[in-house]
């Protein structure tokens, strides 16, 4: 049998640019190496493509390390983006955040024609972008928490007005967050007024357009859903961040955070969460798989979706695989499932242009 050359592509333009060499490095060792050929696509910080040439002998493993190492760059050369449909026949992007998650990336593969693992153009915009996606989610009548957008210009033209609104329809404390990131960057709980202006110039860095939320106190229970048409959701997780609030340091660099499989709730709140988690996938035309993120309540066991992330963290120790290793999958298999799904959306995808 012909082995399927698989592009991994990894790094990119986005602060998540460390978190996606650590995956890619967990994804590039565990993948099956009978079925799959391994090509690997690094795109720099500064958004140049470059395609890592290992050295004479060596393997993927040698590639798994010098993305841990992150001295990749040291064995790459220049590459033409476009020429990924002469080197590789599928395109897996193992890469978080603006430019690579929002769907800028999978628009390009689209463009090229090349089969991609997970969300398509729209999906992967609609999440990435949390007030889109609330509206979304608005709309169909799930539950989502208190929130406003703030724009810039407006918060330019009088931050007072922009506060006091803030402060009369959602009080304090609040989340203040850019529409489009992710990981915690960007992200403040505001106690008061001056924490607020704060959290705001802050987040203003990332995005012209902010999202503020009422802070619920709840805990933190996560989903992984994987599918197309027919999308499942695996056992649910939940989070215990070390700290106030899941903060880029509680999630990558502080080990007293901890992820809790199967997350402990009743099995009536398990089946609403599961069911609402593939409701959600579905809403925003998910495709291939994505991890949703909810709050619980405390006290109430009120159920609200926080979030869609469609490229979630994937190293071994990573909630999405782990959540489908406890389901059954294991985290070689998980990757497999996400490439067979890639290549039906693409035939699908095909098939119904072949009858325009
Ligand atoms: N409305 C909220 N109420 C309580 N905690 C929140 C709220 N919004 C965000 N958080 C906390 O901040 C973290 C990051 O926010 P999130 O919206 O998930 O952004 P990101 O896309 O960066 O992960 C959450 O995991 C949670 O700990
Ligand atoms: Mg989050």
């Amino acid at each position: 049998m012909n082995k399927r050359k698989i592009a991994v592509v990894f790094g990119g333009r986005s602060s998540e640019h460390d978190v996606s060499l650590m995956s890619a490095a967990s994804v590039i060792r565990a993948i099956n190496k009978e079925r799959y050929e391994l090509v690997y696509l690094g795109i720099t910080r500064a958004g140049v493509w470059k395609r890592l040439v290992l050295p004479a002998g060596e393997g993927p493993a040698f590639a798994a390390e010098v993305l841990e190492k992150g001295t990749w760059q040291d064995y790459s050369e220049d590459f033409n983006m476009s020429d990924i449909v002469k080197v590789a026949d599928f395109a897996l992007p193992i890469i978080h955040g603006p430019y690579c998650e929002d769907g800028k990336l999978q628009g390009f593969f689209e463009t090229v024609g090349i089969p991609y693992g997970g969300c398509g153009v729209l999906a992967s915009a609609l999440a990435m972008d949390k007030l889109a996606a609330k509206d979304v989610f608005e709309k169909v009548g799930f539950p989502i928490c208190k929130h406003r957008a703030l724009f810039k210009y407006k918060y330019d033209e009088d931050r007072e007005k922009a506060e006091a609104s803030v402060a009369r329809e959602l009080g304090y404390p609040c989340f203040v967050k850019p529409a489009n990131m992710g990981s915690s960057v960007g992200i403040t709980k505001a106690h008061d007024k001056k924490e607020f202006f704060r959290a705001c110039d802050l987040a203003f860095k990332f995005d012209k357009r902010l999202i503020i939320e009422e802070a619920i106190n709840a805990r933190e229970v996560e989903a992984a859903v994987l599918g197309n048409e027919h999308p499942e959701a695996a056992v649910l997780g939940e989070i215990i961040p070390f700290g106030e609030f899941y903060t880029y340091e509680s999630k990558y660099e502080d080990e007293r955070s901890v992820l809790k499989i199967p997350a402990e709730l009743s099995p009536e709140l398990t089946e609403e969460i599961r069911e609402l988690a593939v409701n959600a996938f579905r809403a925003i035309d998910g495709e291939g798989y994505a991890r949703i993120d909810f709050f619980v309540e405390k006290g109430t066991d009120k159920v609200y979706i926080n979030e869609i992330n469609t490229l979630p963290g994937f190293t071994k120790i990573s909630m999405f695989p782990m959540l489908w290793e406890a389901a059954g999958l294991s985290y070689p298999d998980t990757i497999e499932r996400i490439i067979e799904l890639g290549y039906e959306r693409y035939y699908d995808q095909n098939n119904r242009q072949a009858m325009l």
